[in-house]
Order: C-alpha cells, then structure tokens, then sequence
C-alpha cells in the first residue's frame, strides 16, 4: 500500500491527531513515511501542514506537503464562491490545482515507502463544483481510514462517511475511535455495533489526553 487517506467524520474529530501518531509508529518499525495535506484552509498560524512538517520532522518542502492554500477557515468551494473571479476562474483553477495535487502525491510517493494524506473535514466538504473530498480520495486511488469521535452520535456520523466513500467504491481499511473520555456509556457498544453494521474493523481506540 503506497499511500493512505485519512479522513474524518467532521472538523476537529483528530485526523492531524492520528495521522501524528500512526506516522510515528510506522517511522519507528523503519518505516519511511511522507505525509500531505493537499488542501489547507485558514491561517498559516493554525495551518495543520505546518503542524505535521514540525511535528514529525518533515523534510519535504511545504509546497509538496500542501500544494493548495486557501486563506479563509471555510470550505474551499465557499472561499471561490467568495472572491469575484470566481465564476470566470474556477474551471482554470480547479484544472490546476487538482494537477498540484496529484503532481505534489505522486512526488511524495516515490520519496516514501508510505504516504499519509490528511483531508480537509468530512468526506462532503466540497472543494469545488460537483467535487468533495471523497472524490479527491478516488481521484489519488488511495484507501481510506476514518476518524470518528468516540462518544454519542458517531454511529451515524461514521454510517453516512462509510455510505459516501462506498458510493465512490473507496476502499476502506478501517475506522478509528478517538477521544475516549471514559465517561460516556455509548463509548463501550460504539466500536462493536459499528463494526457489526458496517462488517468494517475499528483499527484504533484512542483515549482523550488531558493537558
Ligand atoms: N485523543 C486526543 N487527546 C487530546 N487531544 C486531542 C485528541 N485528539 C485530538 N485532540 C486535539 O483536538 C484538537 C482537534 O484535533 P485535530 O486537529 O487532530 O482534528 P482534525 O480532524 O485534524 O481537525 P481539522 O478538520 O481542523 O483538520 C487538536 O487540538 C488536537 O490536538
Ligand atoms: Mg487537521
């Protein structure tokens, strides 16, 4: 498996968590890993490729890590929706960013044994017109693993991910669970009904860290 796609039930659910920590684990069985986040959104101080360049040690350029910026925290289609050039633009600018990315995924594949893409959000937040991350993952025939929340209402957040990617015929290699507070009656039949449901296997459980 040359690459993986790590995408999540939502915004803020721990994909750039878990992408950090699985990059690490593979690194340390000698694994060499590249990581990429093709799509960025906001500023550059909270800018995850940055995060994941300094966290893990990257060596690769931050233009190959994040080919496409966006300035604003929105989704990309809304920020093109936003600037007036946008209706005369965006076929242009689509055609050419999709080229950066895959160009920027394909250099990264052959640096590395594995490369780790994070999304941007869910698999429908829509980059531009008629296309969502879940094409963007189809488009780079990579598998995809999910990161779900551990508590109430990730059963049907993590059914509708799955439904949206199979639409697509994505692979899916499996789910994480994170931010096990232990608290939380539904954190004890989350992981076991989803994979009943879904026949997918939940990969990772990850607790909540404090501090
Ligand atoms: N298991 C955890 N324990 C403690 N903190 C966590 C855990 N998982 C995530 N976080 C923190 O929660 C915040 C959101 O997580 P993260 O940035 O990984 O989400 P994301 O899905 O990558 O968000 P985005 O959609 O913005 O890319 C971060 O500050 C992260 O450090
Ligand atoms: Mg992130």
């Amino acid at each position: 498996m040359p690459g993986l796609f790590i995408t999540g039930t939502d915004t803020g659910v721990g994909k750039t968590f878990v992408t950090i920590l699985l990059a690490q684990a593979l690194a340390s069985e000698g694994i060499k890993v590249g990581v990429m986040k093709p799509i960025s959104t906001g500023p550059a101080s909270e800018d995850d490729a940055r995060t994941l360049k300094k966290r893990l040690k990257l060596k690769d350029q931050l233009k190959l890590i994040n080919p496409v910026h966006y300035k604003k925290p929105l989704a990309p289609l809304a920020t093109e929706i936003e600037s007036r050039k946008w209706r005369v633009e965006s076929g242009k600018l689509r055609e050419e960013n999709r080229k950066l990315i895959s160009k920027a995924y394909r250099q990264l594949e052959k640096k590395h044994d594995l490369v780790l893409v994070e999304g941007i959000g869910g698999v429908l937040v829509p980059i531009w017109e008629n296309y969502f991350v879940a094409d963007l993952i189809k488009e780079l025939e990579l598998p995809a693993l999910i990161v779900a929340r551990a508590g109430l209402g990730t059963i049907n957040h993590t059914l509708l991910t799955i439904e949206a990617l199979k639409r697509r015929k994505v692979p899916i290699l499996g789910l994480a669970l994170n931010g096990f507070s232990g608290k939380e009656l539904s954190e004890k039949s989350n992981a076991r009904i989803i994979e009943k449901i879904s026949g997918l296997p939940v990969l990772f459980q990850l607790s909540q860290i404090s501090g």
